[in-house]
């Protein structure tokens, strides 16, 4: 037997009904915030991903799913959104149309991560990307976005807030960081060393307990800031607070991702275990020039589907539609037809086989059908239908005409 791959999975019955009701949710916020759907494609040029998530991060460095296409390409399945999207954004000339243009996406990511509750190999995303707004404004509503698809999914979270600070005030933090670091090389873990030549500042965000301890004493961002990214983030702790949004700041928060500069966060929830990340974003003002674009402001989101349908509170599915059924086999093509033309209006199934009355109501119930319909031969001679309302539990015989 062929199973499928480890940290791959399939999505259907009650599984599927959650999936779709999230993207449904989603999809219905972000296009209250004015975002238009975007579709870009599952495989890419592999140089996008080392030049805009980084080639010193772990999804770069070691979860690509990479290879040669039979034309010598260098490609890989996405591992995540944004990188894409940008790509679009630029190749499609809107980056020197200027103005704001803002996007949706979802669908599935690649990481060769280890698998495990909650970290899947494939996984789906839904996400968003804002493009030609510096103002720390949209940052905001970023934020306000993904808090409104979690509250309309009935998901508690915890807000994390950090600012990565800009050109002007991170090199600085960088050497600083970089020196203290140093200091203490001999007693950091393995992976910190490496750090300290790849991207420092992901330090910050190392799993090592001893790691953890040693850097308490480290030099902190958001004390680094300098006045236009003090004060941005400022402005945005304000935003927030005044439209009812709890947050709690981590200045530890870096993200695993090398595009961001100033606002970085991450909801969490304390119900799904240990891989507790369900939607994380920021800013990434240098992502657009970096990919060989005009300079865009940028600011976007992404939220992990496969973790927020663990979350999920569905709400009661009522009975919806017909279920039609023979009892004899002369009437098997009428209710064939009559289900056909049902389709047009409503929700309809039948079944070919023929079965007595207790049969049929049971399929019924089964696919949740609001009325049960059935033909026998008394009816198929009179031109009629049987058809029991099974919410309202009352039940009548009707003209064909009529059903
Ligand atoms: P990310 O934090 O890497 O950000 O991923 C976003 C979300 O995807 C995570 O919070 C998590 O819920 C989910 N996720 C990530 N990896 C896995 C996995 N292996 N299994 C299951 N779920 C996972 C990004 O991808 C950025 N592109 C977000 C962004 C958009 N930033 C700006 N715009």
């Amino acid at each position: 037997m062929i199973n499928s791959l480890r940290g791959m999975n399939d999505i259907l019955s009650e599984d599927y009904a959650r999936f779709t009701y999230f993207i449904n949710t989603a999809t219905d916020v972000a296009q209250k915030y004015g975002f238009h759907f975007i579709e870009t494609p599952l495989l890419e040029e592999t140089a996008l991903f080392k030049r805009s998530v980084g080639e010193s991060s772990d999804i770069v460095g070691k979860e690509m799913y990479q290879f040669t296409d039979k034309g010598e390409n260098d490609v890989c399945l996405r591992p995540e959104g944004t990188a894409g999207v940008v790509r679009a954004f630029i190749q499609k000339k809107l980056d020197k149309a200027g103005g704001n243009h803002r996007f949706f996406y979802h669908g599935a990511m690649f990481r060769y991560e280890r698998p495990q509750k909650g970290r899947l190999r494939q996984f789906h995303q839904f996400g968003v990307e804002s493009f030609g707004q510096d103002s720390v404004y949209e940052d905001a509503t970023m934020i306000m976005m993904t808090s409104d698809i979690l509250k309309r999914l009935g998901i508690g979270y915890r807000l994390q807030l950090n600012s990565l600070g800009d050109n002007n005030c991170m090199p600085d933090y960088k050497t600083n960081l970089i020196k203290f670091v140093e200091a203490c090389k001999d007693d950091i873990c393995e992976d910190c060393v490496r750090r300290l030549d790849t991207n420092p500042i992901r330090v910050l965000d190392c799993k090592n307990d001893k790691c953890q301890s040693l850097y308490e004493s480290a030099p902190k961002l958001l004390q680094n800031l300098c006045s236009t990214c003090n004060d941005d983030f400022e402005k945005l702790k304000k935003i927030l607070t005044e439209n009812g949004i709890d947050y709690e700041i981590d200045t530890n928060l870096v993200r695993g991702l090398d595009y961001y500069s100033k606002t970085a966060f991450e909801f969490v929830s304390d119900n799904i275990g240990s891989q507790s990340a369900i939607a994380g974003g920021g800013r990434y003002d240098r992502l657009v020039e970096f990919l060989d674009g005009r300079p865009t402001p940028a600011v976007g989101f992404a939220m992990g589907i496969e973790r927020l349908m663990e979350l999920i509170v569905m709400p009661e599915v009522s009975r919806d539609g017909y279920y039609i059924g023979a009892m004899d086999a002369e009437a098997v093509d009428l209710v064939v037809g009559l289900t056909h033309k049902k389709r047009a209006t409503d929700k309809a199934t039948c079944d070919f086989k023929t079965k007595n009355l207790q049969k049929h109501l049971k399929a019924a119930d089964k696919v949740n059908a609001k009325f049960c319909a059935v033909i026998g031969s008394n009816e198929l001679n009179n031109d009629t239908i049987w058809v029991k309302d099974l919410e309202n539990k009352t039940e009548e015989t009707i003209t064909l005409k009529d059903f």
